[in-house]
């Protein structure tokens, strides 16, 4: 899959990880930071490594621990530490091995690092592969919100090995088939259609995933309008996430239930029909991901979430909707009462 982008367009292959090295035009003795996390370095990094070695690279790992809170400034300033001691210059690499986590944030330290070192990612977890790899957000947390620091930085190659997933425990496999089941809305009926016969993970499914992200991206990089519809089922789904402080929810779980929600409010301003909210319904049931929420939710905490998130313009909340599955509707004047009600719907049926 091609990503055409002005000055900085780049290719998703489709291959596996030691095959790396044929893609990269760098002379010998470049370096090549590699960052990952223990687990996914004992898995998959030392093959990485030593493919890039016996081209001659100089290849060093950085690995830091697994998990949402280390994507913070503080890890992006370990790495920069070592970037600085190790003579990184503009003309070396940066390799980001793992999930959106490790994403997120090596392509964070590589825009930021030398004013924008060159990077290249290696998603291993479904979401990476089909989502947070592609596009060129990066960001770190801060204490006030995630995400809130970052920049748009696009990687030179983005590699996506599919035999990764085999080692991904199932719950975030499920996970990642929410944002897979997102593109078929918001984009594809046909595709949409094909999960419903199946859900097998390909690398045809993977390609047009990407295919479908990388058009919303190449039309509206920096997010001013049409990359909005890629948060459809993100705005309560957001909430929900925030609501149970990040501690209950997987970010495609939230997401799973934020897409029935909006899905819900469609067919209620007299958009989506009630066949295709069950069909919705049902798909992400099928894909083992929550259908309803078991829990007594503060609706005044997820309403002041909703109203704090940076997605939100002018005061008021902007929902994407679904006139039909595959075609989207952005609206910005959907009452509290049927955000309310939506979540009902979540809880009661
Ligand atoms: N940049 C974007 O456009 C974008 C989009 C969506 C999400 N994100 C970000 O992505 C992050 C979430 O990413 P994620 O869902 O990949 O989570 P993650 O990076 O935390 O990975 C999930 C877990 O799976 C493990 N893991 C990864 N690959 C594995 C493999 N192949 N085998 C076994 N275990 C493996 C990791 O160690 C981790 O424990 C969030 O920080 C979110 O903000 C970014
Ligand atoms: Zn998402």
């Amino acid at each position: 899959v091609k990503v055409n982008l002005k000055d900085h367009s780049y290719h998703i292959i489709f291959d596996r990880i030691d095959q790396l090295d044929q893609y990269l035009n760098k002379p010998q003795k470049t370096k090549i930071l590699i960052i990952s996390n223990p687990k996914i370095f004992r898995l998959y990094g030392q093959q990485l490594k030593r493919s890039l070695k016996y081209k001659k690279y100089q290849v060093f790992e950085k690995n830091i621990p697994a998990g949402e809170i280390h994507k913070t400034l503080n890890t992006a300033e370990q790495l920069y530490s070592f970037l600085i001691k190790n003579r990184f210059t503009r003309r070396d690499l940066i390799i980001a091995l793992g999930g959106g986590v490790v994403g997120d944030l090596s392509g964070f330290v590589a825009s930021t690092y030398l004013r924008g070192i060159e990077y290249i990612q290696i998603p291993t977890t479904l979401l990476a592969q089909v989502d947070s790899s592609v596009g060129g957000k990066t960001a770190v947390n801060h204490q006030l919100g995630k995400n809130l620091i970052g920049a748009f930085y696009q990687p030179s190659l983005v590699l996506i090995d599919r035999t990764t997933l085999n080692t991904l425990p199932k719950r975030e496999l499920s996970a990642g088939l929410a944002e897979v089941i997102k593109y078929g809305i918001i984009k594809d009926k046909r595709f949409f259609s094909k999960l419903e016969e199946s859900l097998a993970i390909t690398n045809n499914l993977l390609a047009k995933c990407c295919f479908i992200k990388a058009k919303i991206v190449e039309k509206d990089e920096k997010e001013n309008n049409l990359r909005m519809i890629l948060n459809f089922g993100h705005t309560i789904g957001h909430a929900l996430e925030a609501e149970t402080n990040y501690q209950y929810y997987l970010h495609g779980e939230a997401v799973a239930l934020g897409m029935i929600a909006a899905t819900y409010i469609s067919n209620q301003v007299g958009l989506i029909t009630e066949i295709d909210l069950n069909r919705i319904i049902a798909l992400i049931k099928k894909a083992k991901l929550p259908t309803s929420i078991n829990y007594d939710y503060d609706f005044h905490k997820i309403k002041k979430i909703m109203e704090k998130d940076k997605k939100i313009s002018s005061g008021q909340v902007t929902f994407v909707l679904i006139d039909s599955i595959g075609k989207t509707v952005i609206r910005n004047d959907i009452s509290w009462q049927l955000v309310k009600d939506s979540l009902r719907f979540l809880k009661y049926g």
